[in-house]
């Protein structure tokens, strides 16, 4: 039976219940619920509102202090992501799997900061001091003025803090945090939690700006509840793939900037390096166009990308066909090999199928719809486009095809790389001087005209 003191908090969504289960009720994760100690209450029985509050600061809405002072550092991908540099007292959560380089970027970051005119301090509880300093050689960056602290204990490093009054704080990484106030192990999500609250507090408190690294499941979230995640300003994941150099900061909240922001590095020898022009990075591999492959115009934040799709279909021995997919939604496949299917008479049955996103990009973007979809039947028909297309637009169920937004900015972005040719939805008024346009009004239209089957 569960104690009057104690609390069972799901480790996935945050929620709290009174009793132990194996399912949580709230978001339904498995296995996610464990005992916790409760979270202090403030004096109990009396009404809140009474003489025993303080009463908060307010300010008028039209206060002239805005809009807030950023401090912008020679990573000018950093900067993009983050909405334009850093904004004083925010707090930021940087999530991504192991060994992706959480730890190079962010230190990086600090000595690119500290000579914006910030006083920086990084604290990490992976690594000792000598540890960070080898890899600040290795990167080139000895000669920065930031000062480390090799630290777990909150309670000195807030004690730190207070007395240094730095403007940016580096917490590598917010799992081996402990807070001695909190009786469970370091990487428990009450340690996670109370760590980021006092991390969050301290930085609004001080207008300190405060960086904690955050590990990752394997299903690819932060590890410890989301709730921290509402707790930040700011949350990035960096993300990329083992085998391939190109690593992706991607802003996936952002108070003080757009979201879907993306920045592009590369994993050098000596550290990640920017890359300004990413739709040339992501179509380097690329050799000459073979059935399958096909380039997409997407859009990342505010900037349009190129990136290239691949797909194959083959025979299946199996009797249940293979539908796999990286870099984009599989369900969204599911969709449109049924609008294949159901509107324009080809089907896939039998047939296994998988779909790339090469360079290890993610796409979520409706507008890819007609790319995947000129890849599944480039890649079954045996057909390679010309090689200077690019394809972009979405697909209704009906088979019908959506012009989507800035479609001129992908034109161009496209036209800067030597593509002549596009295909693309009609009834979109972008115009391109200089490039074939190829206006489709169905899929079925595409099947027959561009790949001369259905
Ligand atoms: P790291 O920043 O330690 O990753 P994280 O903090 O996310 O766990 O990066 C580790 C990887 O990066 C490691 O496998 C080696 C590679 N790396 C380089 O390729 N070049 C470099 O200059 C550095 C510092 C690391
Ligand atoms: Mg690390």
């Amino acid at each position: 039976m569960a104690r009057a003191s104690s609390n069972f908090v799901c480790q996935s969504c945050g929620a709290a219940t009174s009793k132990w289960s194996g399912r949580c009720e709230s978001c339904g994760e498995w296995n996610s619920i464990v005992e916790e100690e409760p979270l202090s209450t403030g004096p109990a029985g009396k009404v809140l509102g009474n003489v025993r509050g303080r009463s908060a600061k307010l300010v008028d809405l039209s206060h002239p202090e805005d809009p807030p002072p950023r401090t912008a550092c020679a990573i000018s991908e950093l900067d993009r992501v983050l909405g334009g540099g850093l904004v004083p007292g925010s707090a930021i959560l940087v999530g991504g799997d192991p060994g992706i380089g959480k730890s190079t970027l962010l230190l990086q970051a600090a000595a690119a900061f500290a000579k914006s005119g910030l006083s920086v301090i990084y604290a990490s509880g992976e690594e000792a001091s000598a540890q960070v300093r080898m890899r600040a050689r290795r990167l080139g960056l000895e000669q920065a003025p930031v000062r480390l602290a090799a630290e777990t204990n909150l309670r000195d490093i807030l004690t730190t803090l207070e007395k240094e009054k730095p403007q940016l704080v580096i917490v590598d990484s917010i799992q081996t945090m402990w807070s001695d106030n909190v009786t469970s192990a370091p990487g428990s999500v009450a340690q996670v939690r109370a760590a980021a609250h006092e991390l969050t507090s301290f930085a609004k408190s001080r207008n300190t700006s405060v960086i904690m690294v955050g590990h990752v499941t394997k299903d690819g979230q932060i590890a410890g509840p989301r709730v921290v995640e509402h707790m930040v300003d700011t949350v990035l994941y960096f993300e990329g793939e083992r085998g391939h150099q190109f690593r992706i900061l991607r802003s996936v909240k952002n108070r003080f900037g757009p979201a879907d922001e993306i920045g592009v590095f590369e994993m050098t020898g000596a550290g990640l390096s920017e890359v300004g022009n990413p739709s040339a990075l992501f179509l380097s591999e690329r050799g000459t166009p073979a059935p399958g492959s096909v380039v997409f115009s997407g859009i990342e934040g505010t900037r349009p990308v190129l990136v290239e799709l691949q797909a194959l279909v083959a025979p299946t021995p199996h009797s249940q066909p293979r539908r796999s997919v990286v870099g984009w939604d599989g369900s969204r496949l599911a969709m449109i090999l049924a609008v294949l299917e159901a509107r324009c008479g080809i089907p896939f049955a039998g047939l296994d199928v998988y779909l790339n996103v090469a360079g290890g990009m993610k796409i979520s973007e409706p507008a890819a719809d007609l790319a995947v979809a000129a890849a599944l039947l480039s890649a079954r028909e045996d057909v390679a486009l010309p090689p200077e297309t690019v394809v972009f637009g979405e697909i209704s169920l009906s088979g019908a095809l959506r012009p989507v937004a800035q479609s001129e900015n992908r034109l161009k972005e496209a036209q800067k790389l030597g593509f002549s040719t596009a295909i693309l939805p009609r009834g979109g008024k972008a115009k391109a001087k200089g490039m074939t346009l190829t206006e489709m009004p169905d899929l079925a239209t595409v099947v027959g005209e561009v790949f001369g089957a259905g």
